[in-house]
């Protein structure tokens, strides 16, 4: 018998309380405002590995949503993806309390420094043995740009330029910069590394000059996981030619059919295979023994939902001050140069128009993406319908209330996919990417950043 296709997950967190279904912090049940504290961390992690989840995403934000009114009082008084502490810093206690689960955290490419972030990712892949991810976004907030020393967020065209050379310099120095055996610990010679084999990349670009080698020997995978989240044409082109898996968030069958279509199209068109590219829709599960149990969480979860929170962290999404808008005025389909994604869910809905309060509403729980409603059984019913038709590999599983929505869908849900033969019961390698693509450690021969340079051994 041939074996199904089988489905990867991730759990899908941001170190801040309830950061994903906005006011959740106050429901009895959540843990959010733990963010701060190692255990939660640790703790998140082994209830995600019991589940043998692939990775920890970890969101990331480096600024404040204050599009809404001009103001970030209503992201303060609603905690809204605030405070935002570091994604890096709780990986490594997390991967020293686990063993095979990998760690996604986002970066953003518009602000890092490719000659830091590249050691700053190779130390983790060498302190995880392996198990690390970088979640490439180039950022919406105008706050980030203004406190980072810019006048405001860069064109959307611009941040893709360059985030499209930032991850040529990163390849360099990941792929290209230290032979496989240039590390030799030779102690009758004297030797640690071999000059010879350790080479300076020279890169000369329009937004970087690096000349140097990379700061680390060569960690596990050389180069973390690519995942990539960013929805624009722009965007979708950058994920077809960079990205081994992207992050994407609708709330229909039919929109995500189209976007897996139109990638995969655009993944070929670069030169690489249609399955090169893994595609993680992110998914709110609801789980009840019932289907009404399932339901009437929902509606607890929803009653806690802030409405002005929410309207706040949707002009941040979409870079529309909402605070300007009747609450029954249509949405309307624009350009932004937010994040095209999240206004596209209400404006390219070809089965309703929302108001913007239908649509704050909606988009308070779970970040407005599609919710898996009823019983273990209906949730696994659902997956397999979104992995058969729209062609999903895998899922970023969202939560209500933090870590409780993991709990119940490792407890619940997890085993019901394992019987029907859709899901692992046991890790198959020991790195990220032989766990999520069951082949090398190292980065196929036909993505670009094994183009580059010197050539190293897999
Ligand atoms: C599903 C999804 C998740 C995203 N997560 C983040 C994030 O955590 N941090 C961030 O700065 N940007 C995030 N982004 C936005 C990206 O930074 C992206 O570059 C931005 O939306 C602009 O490009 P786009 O219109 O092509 O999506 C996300 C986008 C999508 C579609």
């Amino acid at each position: 018998m041939t074996k199904k296709k089988q489905i990867h997950l991730n759990g899908f967190v941001q170190n801040s309380p309830s950061p994903h279904s906005t006011g959740l912090w106050k429901h009895a049940k959540d843990k959010g405002i733990h963010h701060n504290r190692l255990q939660y961390w640790t703790e998140t992690a082994k209830v995600l590995e019991r589940g043998k989840f692939d990775a920890v995403f970890i969101a990331d934000v480096l600024g404040t949503y204050s599009k809404y009114g001009n103001s970030h009082d209503a992201a303060v008084r609603n905690a809204v993806q605030l405070p935002a502490h570091d994604p890096l810093m709780p990986i490594t206690a997390m991967a020293a309390a686990t063993e095979h689960i990998g760690f996604a955290p986002t970066i953003s490419a518009t602000y890092a420094q490719p000659y830091s972030l590249a050691r700053q990712l190779s130390t983790l892949d060498h302190l995880t043995e392996g198990r690390v991810a970088w979640n490439v976004v180039t950022s919406y907030l105008d706050s980030e740009a203004i406190n980072l020393g810019l006048s405001g967020r860069m064109p959307k065209e611009l941040r893709y330029d360059r985030a499209d050379e930032f991850l040529e310099v990163v390849y360099k120095l990941w792929e290209h910069s230290w032979e496989e055996d240039a590390v030799v610990y030779d102690r009758d010679r004297d030797v640690f590394a071999d000059p010879e084999k350790v080479h300076g990349i020279n890169h000369e670009g329009e937004f970087f000059q690096v000349p140097g080698i990379h700061l680390t020997e060569p960690s596990p995978q050389r180069t973390p996981v690519l995942f990539q989240a960013g929805a624009s044409p722009r965007g979708r082109d950058f994920a077809a030619k960079h990205a081994e898996a992207v992050f994407t968030k609708g709330h229909s069958l039919e929109a995500l059919r189209n976007y897996s279509q139109d990638l995969r199209r655009r993944t070929v068109r670069q030169g690489r295979n249609a399955d090169d590219i893994a595609i993680f829709p992110m998914v709110l599960p609801i789980v009840g023994s019932t289907e009404e149990e399932a339901i009437s969480k929902y509606e607890d979860l929803q009653s806690h939902v802030s409405y002005e929170g929410t309207a706040a962290m949707l002009s941040g999404h979409t870079g529309i001050d909402f605070s300007q808008y009747d609450p029954d005025q249509y949405i309307e389909d624009m350009e932004t140069d937010a994040v095209q994604g999240n206004l596209d869910m209400y404006t390219k809905d070809p089965n309703k128009k929302w108001t913007l309060r239908e649509a704050i509403k909606n988009h308070g729980l779970g970040n407005g993406t599609a919710r898996f409603i009823g019983t273990p059984e209906q949730i696994a019913d659902q997956i397999e319908e979104w992995v058969t038709v729209g062609d999903a590999d895998g899922f970023n599983i969202a939560q209500g209330y933090s870590l409780e929505t993991f709990r119940e869908f490792v407890d619940h849900v997890v085993p019901e996919l394992q019987k029907r033969g859709i899901y692992r019961t046991e890790y198959e390698g020991k790195t990220l990417r032989e766990n999520l693509f069951g082949r090398g450690s190292h980065l196929p021969d036909n993505h670009p950043a094994r183009k580059l340079g010197v050539r190293v051994e897999s």
